[in-house]
């Protein structure tokens, strides 16, 4: 773990925009670029505000995103981009509207579908339009990345579509635009962004280059998330969560997630809670599972965050747990309307997710996980 000779491959978009107001800064550039047709991908709430990105041309706006997205919501936004014939297309909310802003930007007009394209580089061609990410929360860090995320409602699983075709031209981080989102969702996708963070830094295949970034981001997260709860409107804390997201984003392309992520899928995909909210529950039991195999990253994580704990499992899951509970995060499974019945066919969901178990630095076995969920509960 985290041998300076390892291989890796980084990848940005080519250009990133970030601060305060700077969100009119996307008209600008795809003006420059002669974009004449864009497509803004987006929610219904950040639909109502496209204005803000000051864009030319003749502008299509999808307004029906929905939170995690599946294959019928894409489904829904290809017909319209088919119709829109788009050269520019903008990502223009959280992980949701990004993530199929990536997906339209390169199925559009192509011969491939999307069970053509889940995995890993199996987009065929490189993409025929420009494609620009505005975050509009601050957790998922997908304006910077590779990888999107689609819920195939049949199997109820994630699939997850990584190229490099799907890395945007530009990224434009306005951290006003997260000024609305509410104080739960602030806190719970702020839990998200820490854990991509804490998730790469504790991984086996942690990079010293992506750890600069990943203990960084945790550090933001403890100096600035729980002022951003207490007021939505305080625009240093809003910019360092932004920040802590695009850090997080750093760390998924190369590094990835681990058991955190793998054991809060089930949580979105079965009862649909929400990803930051699944993640901030997960986080700090995954974080004392981890302890023995981590020690020493573990205990740079604590005081990253700012606590104070031994180095002890008990001690780590104590300190991280109030660190969520203080937030306002439901921390128990009970109280998001999950099933105790349902646990055990959670652990096997969460078992199957290979792509991130195998990042975890420590072996979680099936019943492990059943164990998580059950002291979870
Ligand atoms: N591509 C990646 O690398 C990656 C990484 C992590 C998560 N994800 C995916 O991202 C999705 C979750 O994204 P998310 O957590 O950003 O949530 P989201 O995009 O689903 O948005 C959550 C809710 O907040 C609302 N919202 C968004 N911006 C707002 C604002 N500024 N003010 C008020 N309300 C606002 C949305 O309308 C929505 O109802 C999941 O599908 C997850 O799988 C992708
Ligand atoms: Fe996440």
């Amino acid at each position: 773990m985290t041998s300076l000779s390892a291989p890796i491959t980084i990848v940005r978009p080519e250009i990133i925009e970030f601060g305060v107001g700077v969100a009119a800064k996307l008209g600008k550039w795809a003006a420059a670029q002669g974009f004449e047709r864009v497509l803004v991908v987006s929610d219904a709430f950040n639909a109502s505000r496209v204005d803000i990105l000051e864009l030319p041309g003749r502008i299509t706006v999808f307004s029906q995103v929905k939170p995690e997205p599946d294959t019928d919501n894409l489904d829904l936004l290809l017909s319209v981009a088919s119709e829109a014939r788009a050269d520019l297309i903008v990502g223009f909310g959280g992980g949701s509207a990004m993530d199929l802003a990536k997906l339209a930007s390169v199925l559009s007009g192509s011969a491939q579908t999307l069970r053509d394209v889940v995995g890993a580089g199996k987009v065929a061609q490189r993409r025929q339009v420009g494609l620009a990410q505005v975050p509009t929360t601050s957790g998922t860090g997908s304006e910077a990345g590779i990888r999107a995320l689609v819920t195939d409602p049949q199997t109820q699983a994630k699939l997850a579509v990584e190229s490099i075709h799907m890395l945007a031209d530009i990224a434009v981080i306005d951290p006003s635009l997260t000024f609305t989102v509410p104080a739960a969702t602030t806190a719970a996708t702020g839990v998200d962004a820490m854990a991509h963070c804490v998730e790469a830094f504790t991984n086996r295949k942690a990079h010293p280059m992506i750890d600069l970034y990943a203990i960084e981001g945790v550090r933001l997260v403890g100096r600035y998330l729980a002022r951003a709860v207490a007021d939505g409107s305080d625009s240093e804390a809003r910019a360092g969560l932004s920040l802590a997201s695009l850090y997080g984003g750093f760390c998924l392309g190369p590094v990835n997630t681990a058991g955190g992520h793998a054991l809060a899928y089930p949580l979105g995909t079965r009862w649909h809670v929400a990803h930051g909210a699944a993640n901030a529950l997960i986080f700090p039991h995954v974080l004392a599972f981890n302890t023995p195999a981590v020690a020493e990253k573990t205990t740079q994580v604590i005081e990253a965050l700012n606590l104070k704990a031994a180095a002890d499992q008990a001690s780590v899951f104590d300190a991280t747990f109030g660190f969520c509970a203080g937030l306002g995060i439901e921390m128990r499974l009970s109280g998001l309307g999950v099933p105790a019945d349902d646990l055990a066919a959670m652990a096997d969901d969460a078992f199957a997710i290979r792509r991130l178990l195998d990042n975890n630095p420590r072996e979680l076995a099936r019943d492990d996980i059943l164990s998580i969920y059950q002291a979870a509960y």
